[in-house]
């Protein structure tokens, strides 16, 4: 991604994890969000002590919108940090996000969970962290790329770098760190050679070896795994093209992303066939669609933190008529036009 650094964890989830606390979010501070993700890119402030706030989407691109945040960001006191995502596997508009974390002090660290691949407009890959602290990524099943569960956080900053090898195995000293207790460190000016110190509570957060072979071997195919998600996003846009009641999601933008997921937003009243319904009639033909995201902030854990329904209204309209439906690797022509005839059989 052309990063200087990069650090292999055991899943996206600690990457966000270790990312906050390298970043010294703590109690008292705030990290903000999109509330259009997975719970893991809100969690990971509340794990460190932090408080997670959301500031809502763009119509478009269904990723934060940066005229919200700057006003979110200015009713923030405390602010540390900001957390875009790069939902669906289209990059933010990352300029404006800086921009605005630097105005208020703020780290940024992108969620790019779904996003390995994606270019920015100007042609630079996710993960470089021209516009950021860090990036995380996840490689769960589900991604791009797959090291059975897995996560990596990419960096420029060399102390955020060291920081994060040693939250990732313990809070125990790496590379040149350091040392502290020179009477039990040395033996005539040597460190001693069983010798290693704790220097403050990290966890063990680390990649297997047999992960990451795994991970080795799916890299070599990226290219292959990037290229027919497209091909496929670009089917799927001229089958929809025109259609009554179903509106690709992020359109006009399958050159920027890595299309992790091909999101359609349906009139399900129109089509006269409840959501839950027409998810139900699909799975009985074989067909398997899932609903990305129920918007974080109305989860309970966050309910009960004050948030409400209404508060993000781009987020929650989306949210009632959004549809994730097949896009992966290995789905082939065939298997995609009997998903388009079957959604349509459905919503004559
Ligand atoms: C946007 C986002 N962030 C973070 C994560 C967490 O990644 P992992 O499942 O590897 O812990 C996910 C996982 O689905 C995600 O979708």
């Amino acid at each position: 991604m052309g990063a200087k650094y990069a650090v292999a964890v055991s899943n996206g989830t600690a990457a966000l994890h270790i990312a906050c606390a390298a970043a010294d979010v703590k109690t008292g501070d705030t990290v903000v969000t999109s509330p259009n993700t997975f719970v893991a890119s809100a969690n990971c402030a509340v794990y460190v002590g932090g408080k997670a706030e959301f500031s809502d989407i763009d119509v478009v691109t269904l990723n934060l919108d940066p005229a919200k945040l700057e006003a979110r960001c200015e009713k923030i006191t405390n602010l540390r940090a900001i957390i875009p995502v790069h939902f669906g596997g289209l990059p933010c508009d990352m300029p404006a996000i800086r921009e605005i974390a630097q105005r208020h002090g703020a780290l940024v660290i992108e969620d790019a969970a779904h996003a390995l691949g994606a270019v920015y407009p100007d042609g630079s890959k996710v993960g470089c962290c021209k516009d950021s602290d860090m990036t995380i990524f996840s490689f769960h099943p589900v991604k791009i790329l797959t090291t059975g569960e897995g996560g990596m956080i990419t960096t420029n900053d060399s102390a955020l770098y060291r920081r994060l090898l040693r939250l990732r195995s313990h809070g125990i000293n790496k590379l040149d760190d350091p040392l502290q207790d020179a009477a039990l460190a040395y033996t005539d000016g040597e460190v001693n050679a069983w010798y290693y110190e704790m220097q403050e509570l990290g966890f063990n957060y680390r990649m297997t070896d047999i992960q990451a072979a795994l991970g080795l071997s799916q890299f070599g195919k990226i290219g292959r795994f990037l290229a027919r998600r497209k091909e496929l996003a670009r089917r799927y846009d001229a089958a929809w093209q025109g259609h009554p009641r179903v509106r690709p999601a992020q359109p006009g933008t399958r050159d920027q992303s890595a299309l992790h997921l091909y999101v359609v937003r349906i009139d399900f009243d129109a089509a006269g066939i409840t959501r839950h319904a027409f998810i139900k009639a699909l799975k009985a033909v074989g067909i398997t669609t899932q609903v990305h995201y129920i918007p974080a902030h109305l989860q309970p854990f966050y309910r009960a933190r004050g948030f409400k329904p209404g508060q993000f209204p781009v987020t929650e309209d989306y949210y009632r008529e959004c549809l994730s439906i097949p896009l992966y690797y290995g789905l082939s022509d065939d298997e995609q036009t009997f998903v388009i005839e079957s959604m349509q059989r459905l919503l004559k």
